[in-house]
């Protein structure tokens, strides 16, 4: 059923709720692809990866209590994850958790090579499947645009086959001004042929 209200739009650590498990969940769902490897349980998936959420860095879509949505935006400087091993190690078992410490923390905690100034990173846009298509992300990266004093914002390493977040981005504004191949081998195992970066800049 979908939502008749409006999204209220905070930082994560202002939420008033506690948003960081619904935000776990909705994490396990939306990325799976990137996370099978360690788990194919999503509540199993939603605990090991809970803690790693840095809440300032975050936006959520509030309906009432429920986190519809979130994203975080950055300084191009700062992350918004923090992956810790011993959480990971005890969701995931050690191998595991420590090769999802080892992976994950060079996949998401990667540092901009010359962070561009003015410039903010949008990151981890994620919407609840059950309020999918209903604004909420949409309303998350549009407070974003509004509330945040930069000039320009980067999404960095889209999938060329996801449909629904280029979509989204290009419906607010954002265009592509680069792609990067994968591998043949990456792109046979995962079926992306490109990693695709957007860039908007505020009028
Ligand atoms: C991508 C995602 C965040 C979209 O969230 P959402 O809250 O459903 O998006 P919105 O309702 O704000 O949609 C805004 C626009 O995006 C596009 N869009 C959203 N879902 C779409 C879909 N399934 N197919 C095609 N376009 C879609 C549409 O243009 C839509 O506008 P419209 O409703 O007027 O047609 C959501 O599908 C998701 O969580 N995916 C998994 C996680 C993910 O891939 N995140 C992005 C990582 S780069």
């Amino acid at each position: 059923m979908k939502y008749s209200g409006a999204f209220e739009v905070v930082r994560a650590d202002h939420a008033g709720v506690q948003v960081r498990n619904q935000m776990a969940e909705i994490f396990a769902d939306g990325f799976s692809q990137w996370l099978t490897y360690f788990s194919k349980d999503r509540d199993v998936t939603a605990k090991a990866f809970a803690h790693m959420f840095v809440l300032d860095q975050f936006y959520v879509a509030l309906a009432g209590d429920r986190v519809a949505a979130f994203g975080a935006c950055t300084d191009c400087q700062s992350f918004s994850l923090e992956l810790q091993s011993a959480p990971l190690r005890r969701h995931l078992g050690w191998f595991k958790g420590s090769m999802a410490a080892l992976i994950l923390k060079r996949e998401f905690q990667k540092p901009f090579v010359d962070p561009p100034a003015e410039t903010g990173s949008v990151e981890f846009i994620g919407t609840a499947l059950s309020f999918r298509g209903q604004g909420a992300a949409s309303a998350v990266i549009k407070h974003m645009l509004v509330h945040l004093p930069y000039r320009n914002y980067l999404i960095e390493e889209v999938a060329d086959t996801n449909v629904p977040a280029i979509r989204l981005y290009e419906k607010l504004g954002f265009t592509e001004y680069k792609r990067k191949s994968l591998s043949p081998r990456q792109a046979r195992i995962s079926g992306i042929n490109h990693m695709l970066s957007l860039r908007l800049e505020k009028a």
